[in-house]
């Protein structure tokens, strides 16, 4: 796994194992941009190529098909396609996972031509992003390999360029290597990987970035807590539930931001059994957990005047003698209570627990995610991801976020109507909707309930958060969908954030003490 990625000059080529030269398509055939030098260690490289030539070789103008030329002497030539265009970002990504696909040896070049290209700190970014992502294995985590750019102009870049490059290569270190963490979480075994051990991990993780305070909840504070929904689904197996609660909060920042991920470390449904085949990806459950821990490291990183709070609630979903049992009503820590009539929708009652104390920490939106339905799946199949919103703009917002990190959403609706399907006569709800019908909107609808009315954005990835083959720079396996998002979004929060010339007092603080929060 590549972990490190820097900018390097034309000179360095000398150490390269594999130079990597984009092309795009138009009619005629492959172009290549008048930055790229003419003689790449000691080979001719023409400005065009002939498009049945080049098809015969593999590459054409889908993204991230490639054609490799290797020498007796000095390093693989590796023409990789943009596509059509030098400003789809998405092609980026592809082009840098192609590159660490299909490069040969240690040391991996790329030929960035910058005046070709609108944001170059956008596509520099992205193609680092897709190598170091591509570069995931989950059975080796060697770092011998590298991955460098070169950022290149007629004839040299400008500073700025330059520097926007080097910018958006630091990013995306950044980005990926937090993202490929969270993905080894996902992917690591579920007897490996308690509610507890995952605890402890993230607060080790966590507790190396500045301005971030993390609190691991144990049973009996989650129960004097009153996690009722929480407790609930731990209660059958006999690793110990958890909470993490982790707080970014950095000076100046404004905004704030709650982020809840769904924890589940291995779901076999409960007493409400999942078939053998259904449980074989729930060790993947807790998928929403890592997602906003990694969000919220990264954001910590890039050091973004934003303050995120990021909750994950920790259990196992087993089927032990003191389990909930359908017919059980559970009461949540906003004081609603829930018959549970299917102990396998577990998710909504860790996150109704979850969300409640959100909207205590008075952010001013709540974002969750989690491997929350199968109906999710039926829905949009596993490219693309559920997105839920309570407003307009926080929808937009997120969509231009997912447009941006190639992270496909599809916005669903918060149907009013079917609110009677989760109506209980013996509690405040029921956690199961109309049988098979629009699962992943009643799910959404008990979500809904604990969030107090603030602006509040739902995505549910039960399906991409997962890949069931490598394409591209997905990796088969845990995917950590709408991490990238998220990063995005928060981003643009605190871009806009910090130019608005609102006046807002200046925060002592307090508001940790008042939560009485405490490291440890
Ligand atoms: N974790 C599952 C959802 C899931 C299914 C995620 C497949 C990834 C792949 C969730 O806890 C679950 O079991 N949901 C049930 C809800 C139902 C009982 C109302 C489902 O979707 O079948
Ligand atoms: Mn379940
Ligand atoms: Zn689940």
């Amino acid at each position: 796994m590549i972990q490190h990625a820097r900018v390097v000059t034309l000179e360095d080529l000398a150490d390269a194992t594999t130079v990597v030269i984009p092309v795009i398509f138009d009619d005629e055939g492959a172009l290549i941009a008048e930055a790229i030098p003419a003689n790449v260690a000691g080979h001719d490289i023409a400005r065009t190529m002939d498009a049945p030539w080049c098809s015969a070789r593999g590459l054409s103008a889908t993204a991230g098909s490639s054609l490799a030329r290797a020498f007796f002497h000095g390093p693989t030539l590796l023409f990789v396609s943009l596509g059509s265009t030098y400003n789809q970002v998405d092609n980026f990504r592809m082009a840098g996972a192609a590159a660490v696909q299909r490069g040969e040896g240690d040391v991996v070049v790329f030929l960035l031509p910058t005046d070709a290209i609108e944001e170059p700190d956008q596509a520099a970014q992205a193609v680092v992003e897709g190598a170091l992502l591509a570069s995931y294995d989950f059975k080796s985590t060697d770092e011998d390999r590298s991955f460098d750019v070169v950022a290149l102009g007629v004839p040299l870049p400008s500073v700025a360029d330059h520097d926007d490059v080097a910018q958006g290569v630091g990013r995306a270190v950044v980005v990926a290597n937090a993202v490929n963490w969270a993905k080894r979480l996902i992917d690591t075994p579920p007897n490996e990987l308690s509610p507890k051990e995952l605890a402890k991990r993230f607060a080790q993780h966590l507790g190396e970035d500045d301005d971030v305070q993390v609190e691991i909840w144990t049973e009996s504070k989650i129960r004097d807590e009153r996690l009722g929904g929480l407790l609930g689904v731990g209660a059958g197996s006999a690793e110990p539930t958890r909470l993490v609660y982790a707080l970014y909060q950095p000076p100046g920042a404004r905004a704030h931001v709650a982020l809840v991920g769904k924890g589940i470390t291995f779901d076999s449904g409960g007493l409400s059994i999942k078939s053998g085949e259904g449980m074989m990806a729930m060790k993947t459950d807790m998928s929403g957990a890592a997602i906003v821990m990694a969000t919220l490291s990264i954001i910590a990183k890039l050091a973004l005047p934003v303050r995120v709070t990021a909750i994950a609630p920790l259990s196992e979903n087993l089927s032990g003698d003191r389990a909930m049992r359908p017919g059980d009503v559970l009461t949540t820590r906003n004081g609603m209570s829930i018959e549970v009539l299917n102990t396998d929708a577990e998710g909504r009652l860790v996150l109704a627990d979850a969300l409640a104390l959100a909207v205590e920490a008075n952010p001013d939106a709540i974002i969750d995610v989690a491997t929350l339905t199968g109906a999710q799946t039926v829905a949009l199949g596993d490219e693309v991801g559920a997105l839920f919103a309570s407003t307009d703009e926080l929808a937009h917002l997120l969509e231009r976020a997912s447009e941006r990190s190639g992270e496909m959403l599809w916005r669903l609706p918060l149907v009013a109507a079917y609110e009677k399907h989760i109506e209980s006569d013996i509690a405040d709800m029921k956690n199961l909707g109309k049988s098979g019908k629009a699962g992943a909107i009643s799910a959404a609808l008990i979500l809904q309930r604990f969030t107090g009315g603030r602006p509040w954005a739902h995505l549910d990835i039960a399906g991409p958060g997962r890949a069931d083959a490598t394409r591209g720079y997905v990796t088969k396996g845990a995917t950590a969908f709408g991490a990238r998002t998220l990063v995005e979004f928060l981003t643009q929060v605190a871009v806009v954030d910090a130019d608005s010339s609102r006046d807002v007092d200046a925060d002592d603080g307090s508001w940790a003490d008042d939560e009485g929060l405490v490291d440890r």
